[in-house]
């Protein structure tokens, strides 16, 4: 049986049919076709498919799709704006804070969960937001330094 769901995906409305017990991740990539969001171990474990869930980071591959009518979803396909990248993005390209790519948009994530609700982060601050999120290539350095110079570049802009 299928359910019919209404959310808002990156600013816009959506609509889909959610079958019974389907997940958010499920869901979003292949009734709603955003395929930037990515699955890794579909058990809650890596953190690779870390969307945003009414501003708060949520694990898709574990959250009913059904219990997401009327909230408000972001996904990395939503961060950049029009040419321009966030400054997430901008910085996880110069810090070389992705190398097989496949954790980068949970990080991304998970990173801009943290900046928005804390433009100012401490190296442990920044630590603690992604220790949900497995990075099998990067050793995490460069993804630390990234997200720091991200939290700069928002106070600059400010
Ligand atoms: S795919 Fe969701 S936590 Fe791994
Ligand atoms: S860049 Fe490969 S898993 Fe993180």
């Amino acid at each position: 049986m299928k359910t019919p769901i209404q959310f808002h995906l990156n600013g816009e409305e959506v609509a889909a049919f959610a079958d019974g017990g389907a997940n958010l991740l499920d869901l979003l990539r292949e009734a709603i076709g955003d395929l930037s969001v990515k699955g890794g171990c579909w058990q809650g474990t890596c953190g690779t498919c870390t969307v945003l869930i009414d501003g708060a980071p949520r694990l898709a591959c574990v959250t009913l799709a059904e219990s997401c009518g009327g909230k408000s979803i972001e996904t990395v396909a939503g961060l950049r704006r029009g040419a321009d990248l966030h400054p997430l993005q901008t910085a996880f390209m110069e810090r070389f804070a992705a190398q097989c790519g496949y954790c980068t948009p949970g990080m991304l994530m998970a990173a801009k969960a943290l900046l928005d609700r804390n433009p100012n982060p401490t190296r442990e601050n920044v630590v603690d937001a992604i220790c949900g999120n497995i990075c099998r290539c990067t050793g995490y350095e460069p993804i630390i330094a990234a997200i720091l110079d991200a939290a700069g570049a928002g106070r600059r802009r400010a």
